[in-house]
């Protein structure tokens, strides 16, 4: 796989930020059927500034959706363990180390997208934690892990609400405890 040329920054695969990106209910819900039980578009649109000019890590449910959904993002690399499992865009990963080392390749920061099982594998390597908290307990099927003990320091926190919900958009920077 090689570098892409869309963008001039590109930077040593060693030093490529990690960052999980997620918006969660508060009961720690993530997806219903499949599917975002919400909309809020103002959490979409966050969703794609941060991540435009990155790499996405993503598994195949959480791309099967975002398909859907206008996945312009030419890095994309789909974790999956179906080697008859080819995605129309990006690449195949069969472990989150595989994707990983993929992913570097790009030399631009890697965004862990999800789902559940994806976040909860990511939880011991990512730098930091961008997690929109919606204010509401929302019925679900597809959980975010508990985060708290990997990533105690919060560093930024800016709110929003539309006519349906309040939330907040946080970033949470990795702490140096000792993890038992
Ligand atoms: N709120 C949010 O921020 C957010 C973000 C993402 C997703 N979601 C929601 O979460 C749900 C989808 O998440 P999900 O947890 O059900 O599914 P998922 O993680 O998107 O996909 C699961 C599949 O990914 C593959 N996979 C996962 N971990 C792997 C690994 N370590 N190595 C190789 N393959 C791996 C496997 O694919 P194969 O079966 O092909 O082997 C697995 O069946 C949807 O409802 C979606 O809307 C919400």
């Amino acid at each position: 796989m090689g570098h892409t040329s869309l963008s001039t920054t590109v930077i040593s695969p060693q030093l490529c930020r990690i960052s999980i990106i997620a918006a969660c209910s508060r009961n720690r819900v993530i997806g219903r059927d499949g599917r975002l039980p919400w909309d809020i578009p103002e959490d979409w649109g966050y969703f794609l500034d941060q991540t435009s000019s990155g790499t996405l890590l993503l598994g195949r449910r959480c791309y099967e959706e975002m398909r859907e959904r206008h996945l312009k993002n030419p890095r994309v690399i789909v974790l999956s363990r179906d080697p008859n499992f080819y995605p129309a865009f990006g690449h195949r990963a069969c472990s989150l180390n595989e994707g990983l080392s993929m992913a570097r390749e790009f030399g631009k920061e890697i965004w862990i997208c999800g789902g559940e099982n994806v976040y909860t594998e990511s939880l011991d390597i990512a730098d930091r934690l961008l997690l929109t908290l919606i204010d509401e307990d929302i019925d679900g099927d597809t959980f975010f892990p508990y985060w708290h003990k990997h990533f105690p320091e919060e560093s930024s926190c800016r709110p929003g609400c539309d006519e349906n919900y309040h939330y907040a958009f946080h970033v949470f920077e990795r702490g140096n405890l000792s993890l038992n």
